[in-house]
């Protein structure tokens, strides 16, 4: 089985193709970040006219890198939501397009349970497992913390396509927050890189900002507040003052997210007795929360599951993944019924 994965949900314009061993065959990523460096920020009308330019040619990279054709597809898997309503459109315009014209099966698929098992795709495959989707149910359940630009949520997998949501950001998710602080002291977007670079020679403890709903009894987050408090100190200097002072106040927001996220999954780890621990989505790429987070579960005793570096940050592979689980279940979309949502949830049990 091949699946075909479309992603355009965001800022990247990405299409892979994977194997039902969830063996990557080709992945293609054509990032805009060059051109959002500009407006620091993504401009959403600008992503879509950019995904529209783009999205054939990554097609066509993507079928060549795996010496493919479309005949060779089993299903064509795309993303459709959450994400920006524009975006969205362009990757599953283009697979509605691929699947009406070649009759293969159309897999919606969402984002989010993309980013969750982007973690299964580097794990070894048993050579006797037959379906790599599967595995031992001793490691369930796991505490799976997905932070990225448009979200962050704490969730319970209790199997694959059953995900409790434990809880989630109230205003800004993680990524967006790193993205806001790197404005405010002048660095480029995006800003989690930016921040975490310079982090590096500052001191995460000379600003003692909040550690935002830590001390609640839920699982929720909230960065606004804490955006805010950097914006303050930054507001109270001289340029010259900031300029001094960016790598410490980069290295104290930074620690701020960390010790906020990690005190919140370390906690859901021990009230519902989870095997394992699973960071996924864009943050998880930054340096300090990927050794952090290795010392919260070693105290935890879990097993800590993080994707490589390209498979944190958006793309196809995930989602073409996410394909087939759903082909291998004998699930499809009808064509005519599936329509892009920019607020989509995932679906959760109770
Ligand atoms: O998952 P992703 O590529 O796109 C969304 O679905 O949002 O995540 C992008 C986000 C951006 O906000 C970016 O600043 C953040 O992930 N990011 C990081 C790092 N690399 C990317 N945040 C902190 N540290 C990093 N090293
Ligand atoms: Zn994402």
């Amino acid at each position: 089985m091949k699946v075909l994965g479309i992603e355009s949900s965001c800022d990247e314009t990405a299409v892979a193709i994977v194997d039902e061993r969830l063996r990557v065959l080709a992945n293609v990523v054509s990032s805009q970040i060059d051109i959002h460096r500009v407006t620091q920020g993504v401009v959403p009308e600008v992503a879509a006219r950019t995904h529209t330019e783009r999205i054939l040619p990554t097609l066509e990279a993507c079928l060549g890198k795996a010496k493919l054709t479309l005949d060779d597809i089993d299903g064509i898997a795309v993303t459709y939501g959450p994400g920006l309503i524009t975006s969205l459109l362009v990757g599953l315009e283009t697979a509605k397009a691929l699947a009406f014209a070649t009759g293969k099966p159309l897999l919606g698929v969402n984002h989010i349970e993309g980013h969750v098992l982007s973690n299964l795709l580097e794990q070894p495959v048993s050579e006797k497992s037959k379906r790599a989707l599967t595995f031992d149910k001793k490691r369930l359940p796991i505490v799976v913390l997905t932070v990225s630009g448009g979200h962050t949520e704490l969730l319970l997998l209790k199997k694959i396509g059953q995900y409790k949501l434990l809880g989630r950001t109230r205003d800004d998710a993680a990524g967006e927050a790193f993205d806001k602080v790197a404005k405010l002291l002048g660095l480029p977007y995006p800003g989690g890189p930016a921040i975490s670079k310079v982090a590096e020679q500052g001191l995460p403890n000379r600003y003692p900002f909040p550690r935002p709903m830590l001390g609640m009894d839920n699982y929720d987050f909230s960065f606004a507040g804490l955006k805010t408090a950097v914006w303050r100190e930054v507001a109270s200097m001289s340029s010259k003052q900031r300029k001094a002072a960016t790598s410490d106040i980069a290295a104290s927001f930074q620690q701020a997210v960390v010790d906020t996220l990690l005190g919140k999954a370390g906690r859901a780890i021990s009230e519902f007795k989870a095997r394992e621990l699973w960071i996924v989505g864009g943050v998880a790429a930054n340096t300090l929360l990927r050794h952090q987070a290795r010392d919260v579960a070693r105290s935890k005793k879990v097993q800590l599951r993080i994707p490589s570096f390209e498979l944190c940050t958006d793309n196809a592979v995930m989602i073409a993944a996410v394909g087939v689980s759903r082909l291998a279940k004998g699930k499809k979309d009808a064509i005519a019924s599936l329509k892009a949502d920019p607020n989509l949830d995932l679906i959760t049990v109770r």
